[in-house]
């Protein structure tokens, strides 16, 4: 079996740096694909650092989970795809498939566990899964997703995670024509959240603490921008979002934001993943029967649906392409949310 080529973190809170590792031995119904774009999620810091608990047996871990790429293998019963054709991957590779979740197409909520991308263990063998920065991927045919051929190949690959986790809450809380939406944070998901919104032809605003973004954000789609520090400011929007999307990735006050929804609306948490004891209060909740929810990612025919509709709408993400040695000054870069609006790696650099 061949080697791949691809960056590790080789231990908890390690540098990334070039590793090999053999993959998996292929079944039936095997997709193999070779890699050539690969986003960086804010995900893959938090996971490489430990932030959502410590799994440092499951070392090396090779992260990336917004993959497009080239297929070159496929398994005897595979019937959706042939060598040559286009096809990209998110952040799940299998799941039970037969769990009340998986039958409704909800495998990102799996109750046996959906197999993650990277740094999951393989449901059949129990090998460990690696992701984006490498050559090449192998999945089942089910979790591989078509691309739409009109689009620049390499801003296709944020839609895997940066799309699919603001669409899936706009679709399950049924965002049109008129609704008044808001997203927190402009980075990779947040930038993805606006333009999709306004395609749907929402009211879009932002909530953000960089006032040097405002040009962008109004570039990309969004009505207006609120300063989130600006105390006056966010008085001004009290009341008005059907819809919040909040993709802050560390913990932070949820008080402000429940203040700017609408009766009735929801603010949904994407970005930070912990406990919420001194961030919330219950009193504008049950005062203005407002929400506060979660989601994770979205399903497999969901994320096939956005990529149509991003196909069909021209919509791509705007992204900064890195080679793979500079994968680390992108991490640094996009602690200090510095990146317009999303690092893709060229997979040809690590040949
Ligand atoms: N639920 C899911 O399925 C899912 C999927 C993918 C990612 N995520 C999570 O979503 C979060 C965002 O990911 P991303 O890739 O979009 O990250 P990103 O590109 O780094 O963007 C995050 C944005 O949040 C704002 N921000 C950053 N730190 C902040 C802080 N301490 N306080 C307030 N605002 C802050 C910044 O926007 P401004 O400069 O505009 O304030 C920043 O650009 C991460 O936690 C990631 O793990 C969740
Ligand atoms: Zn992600
Ligand atoms: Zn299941």
């Amino acid at each position: 079996m061949s080697k791949v080529k691809a960056y590790a973190a080789l231990e908890e809170k390690g540098k990334l740096v070039p590793w090999e590792f053999e993959q998996r031995p292929m079944r039936e119904n095997d997709v193999i694909i070779d890699i050539l774009y690969a986003g960086i999620c804010h995900s893959d810091i938090h996971n490489v650092n430990g932030d959502w608990g410590s799994n440092k047996d499951n070392f090396p871990m090779v992260p990336g989970h917004e993959i497009v790429g080239k297929v070159v293998k496929v398994g005897s019963s595979v019937s959706k795809f042939k060598v040559g054709d286009l096809a990209a991957i998110g952040c799940m590779v299998d799941s039970c498939q037969h769990c009340n979740p998986c039958e409704h197409d909800l495998e990102q909520y799996c109750e046996n566990g959906a197999t993650l991308t990277y740094h999951s263990k393989d449901r059949i063998d129990g090998s460990t899964t690696y992701g984006g920065y490498s050559q090449q991927i192998i999945s089942r045919e089910e979790f591989v997703l078509k691309v739409p051929s009109n689009l620049d190949l390499k801003a296709v690959a944020p839609i895997l995670c940066a799309g699919i986790t603001t669409w899936s809450p706009l679709r399950h809380w049924n965002i049109k024509k008129g609704d008044n939406v808001a997203v927190i944070g402009l980075g990779g998901l947040g930038h993805m959240a606006i333009k999709l919104a306004h395609a749907l032809g929402a009211n879009v605003s932002l909530f953000s603490r960089s006032p040097n973004k405002e040009k962008d954000a109004k570039d990309l789609g969004a009505n207006e921008v609120i300063i989130s520090t600006n105390e006056v400011k966010m008085q001004s929007v009290k009341g008005k979002f059907d819809l919040i999307i909040d993709t802050v990735p560390y913990k932070h006050d949820l008080k402000p934001y429940i203040n700017t929804l609408s009766v009735n609306g929801t603010l949904v948490i994407v970005g930070y993943l912990g406990d919420a004891d001194d961030i919330l209060n219950t009193v504008p909740l049950i005062m203005g029967r407002k929400s506060v929810a979660g989601s994770v990612i979205g399903g497999i025919k969901e994320t096939q649906e956005l990529l149509d509709f991003c196909g069909k709408h021209n919509i791509v993400s705007e992204v900064e392409m890195i080679n793979i040695q500079d994968i680390n000054t992108a991490y640094e870069r996009m602690m200090k949310s510095d990146v317009k609006y999303r690092f893709v790696i060229d997979i040809n650099s690590l040949k």
